[in-house]
């Protein structure tokens, strides 16, 4: 190779290096908690105390994660959202609003280490964070990294509120670098691309998925239903730009889980933890853990669907099918040919019966499949890909199936079992 061709190259593959976040986390996509959707930034410790954004707060967070099976299943980080800050000392270090975090965030770090789990926190690349707390202005990247890092924070979502469109392009690069360089793995959670528009040109996707480990691109989500739609509907009608850039290490986020709460009835809570693990989605709930119900911790705790989430290949789903009577299928191909399939009604007036075929879903000829619905337990044998099947679908709810082909031609049938 020519001198300067070997020149270019070596420089190139530094640039790139330094542009990378190399910190080999999140292979799959991040379970835990996150204060937001929920708690907002509800400062009120005297009239609230229970609720309010206090280190008491994600201290009783943390104890439920670890005693009620959370931590056990993958849900690891604990995370803290906007209204924590108190301002900066003297020299410029970030501090925590020390009447709520009295013994301050290194010490909430600990506590959730000490319970196997992992402490995520909030700042916003700008003036201020989007309520008005002291940001991470440019010349404070490297400092903040820094103290995020001494205090043994694992995770940091960078917020954009108050900034230029300027200033994010030099900041997010620029934090990413900085956490590289203080050595301690923490998880780079960017809103860079929500800040945007959420798509290109102006949105460089493959440079994003070089500098974080997941991002936002839509909007927040809210305790409705509507809003889950809403976040749905966008992720699908641009899919064929945003499920290519996912993978392991790197996520696209559609917001939090708010399964638990006061928007979503039964059936719309089944279908956002579904179809978020179609999307392949980080799995943060957002709700109270000291109160949540029996019903929603086993649609958050399903074992299989959980297995589904962070199945190791990492590849997001798609929407393959949409009917005019309002039904739509999902598909997600999982590790050892397996593969998820979420039926989805956005029907509004009783169960429907939907019929289809594994053919028609675009499944390989000849084959033989098992598996499981996701939500029922029920075992789903023999299943040809030719044999018509139905599946009932409740209003804006969701079947779920776990399939995989079988070797043995032998153990076909003619009928399925569903
Ligand atoms: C933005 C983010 C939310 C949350 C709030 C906090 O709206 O998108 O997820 O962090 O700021 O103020």
């Amino acid at each position: 190779m020519p001198r300067l061709r070997v020149t270019l190259v070596l420089l190139l593959a530094l640039v790139t290096q330094v542009l990378m976040l190399e910190n080999g986390l999140l292979q799959t996509p991040p379970m835990g908690w996150l204060a937001w959707e929920r708690f907002r930034c509800n400062i009120d410790c005297d009239q609230d105390p229970k609720n309010c954004i206090s280190e008491q707060l994600f201290m009783e967070m943390a104890d439920r994660l670890a005693q009620d099976g959370w931590r056990d299943l993958g849900y690891i980080y604990l995370n803290i959202d906007d209204c924590w800050i108190g301002g900066r000392d003297a020299s410029g270090r970030l501090i925590p609003d020390p009447q709520r975090f009295p013994h301050g965030i290194a010490f909430l770090a600990d506590y959730a280490h000490s319970l196997g789990l992992k402490l995520g926190i909030y700042e916003d690349m700008g003036k201020m964070t989007c309520m008005g707390y002291p940001g991470t202005t440019l010349d404070k990247v490297e400092l903040d990294a820094q103290t995020f890092a001494e205090w043994k924070v694992d995770m940091l979502k960078l917020d954009g509120c108050y900034s230029t469109d300027e200033e994010r392009a030099e900041g997010y690069p620029k934090m990413a670098a900085a956490l590289n360089a203080t050595g301690r793995p923490i998880a780079f959670s960017c809103s860079w691309p929500a800040y945007e528009g959420g798509l290109p040109p102006k949105v460089n996707y493959t440079l994003i998925a070089n500098i974080c480990n997941l991002w936002r691109s839509y909007d927040d989500v809210q305790d409705s239903w509507k809003s889950v739609v809403s976040i749905l509907d966008w992720f699908v009608k641009h899919q064929d730009i945003l499920q290519p850039v996912a993978g392991p290490g790197h996520w696209n986020d559609p917001d939090m889980l708010v399964i638990g709460n006061f928007g979503l009835s039964f059936e719309e809570s089944r279908a956002q933890m579904a179809l978020w693990t179609i999307l392949a989605a980080p799995l943060f709930m957002s709700t109270d853990l000291r109160t949540i119900s029996p019903q929603n911790i086993d649609i958050l705790q399903n074992l299989l669907m959980i297995k589904i989430n962070q199945d190791p290949l990492g590849i997001p789903g798609r929407r393959i099918f949409k009917s005019k009577s309002q039904i739509e299928v999902y598909k997600r191909h999982l590790s050892n040919e397996a593969s998820a399939l979420v039926f989805f009604s956005r029907r509004t007036d009783m169960p429907y019966h939907f019929h289809s075929s594994l053919l028609d879903l675009k499944f390989p000829r000849s084959r033989v499949y098992e598996g499981q619905n996701v939500f029922t337990g029920d075992v789903i044998s023999g299943l040809k890909t030719e044999n018509n099947f139905s599946v009932v679908i409740n209003p804006s709810g969701v079947v779920m199936w776990y399939l995989y082909p079988i070797q043995s031609l032998g153990f076909s049938s003619e009928t399925s079992q569903l």
